[in-house]
């Protein structure tokens, strides 16, 4: 049985006073027995912050990007070891508006995947498609296409990430898709991996994403391949977010 995993995308949101402010809000509204994991992906610039606040807590820490590259001439990027002196456990790869804004390809997302892998970070692979996309019956085609990468550059290891199924459509516009929709699609994911290895399949936690929040969580959190959520605007809420982290347990 996989546990879920409720993860916060912070995005480009934050400030020192307003970190510190909803980690204690969430840390002081968890409850001690839960089963879910629960992590929080902030800006690089307050992840020494965060390993602060959140060292010996119940909730992990994530970077929103990192390098394919080891070290060297990259200027303005983050390498694995790096994030790792800093306490980050997870590390989202491939978001759409990484994607979309930063021209990320899906070789480039799976070579970051690889490299959170080699340092023992775990990336929380996204895949999803446009509404154009989506409208034109080429949901499967897409996030088959993009998981297909980081399977192929990442071999057996694949039992060691995690996936994120987020519509495009989905992200920041209050459309969710409805629990059906989104389960049809995990179920793609789920056989996609299969084939790759009964390991993976049985083990990665698919998580959906896209306005995922605190009124839509539970019904989403018990379709049979949907093992958590990752989530941005209500992740900057600590009741929201609490909301959440419960109907995932
Ligand atoms: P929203 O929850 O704000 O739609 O964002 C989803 C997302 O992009 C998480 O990575």
């Amino acid at each position: 049985m996989r546990t879920k995993l409720i993860a916060g995308n912070w995005k480009m949101n934050g400030s020192l006073a307003d970190n510190e402010q909803l980690c204690k809000a969430i840390l002081a509204g968890m409850n001690t027995s839960q089963t879910a994991g629960v992590a929080v992906c902030a800006p690089a610039v307050y992840l020494s912050q965060l390993q602060n606040l959140l060292s010996g807590t119940a909730i992990a820490l994530g970077s929103q990007d990192i390098s394919s590259h080891e070290k060297g001439a990259f200027t303005g990027e983050l390498s694995a070891a790096m994030l790792k002196e800093f306490g980050v456990r997870y590390a989202i790869v491939g978001h759409s508006e990484r994607r979309q804004y930063h021209g990320e390809t899906d070789t480039a997302v799976a070579l970051k995947a690889k490299a959170a892998l080699a340092a023992g970070i775990t990336p929380i692979v996204c895949v999803g498609e446009s509404l154009a996309e989506r409208e034109s019956d080429k949901t499967e085609e897409v996030v088959k296409r993009q998981l297909a990468a980081v399977i192929h550059e990442n071999g057996h290891c694949i039992s060691e990430i995690v996936v994120a199924y987020e519509p495009v459509w989905a992200i920041g516009t209050g459309k969710t898709a409805t629990p059906e929709m989104a389960q049809a699609v995990h179920a793609v994911l789920r056989a996609q991996l299969h084939a790759a290895s009964s390991v993976a399949a049985e083990r990665v936690q698919i998580l959906y994403g896209g306005s995922m929040n605190a009124a839509n969580a539970a019904s989403l959190l018990s379709m049979a391949d949907i093992d958590g959520g990752l989530i941005g605007g209500a992740a900057l809420k600590a009741a929201d977010f609490l909301s959440i982290i419960a109907a995932a347990n």
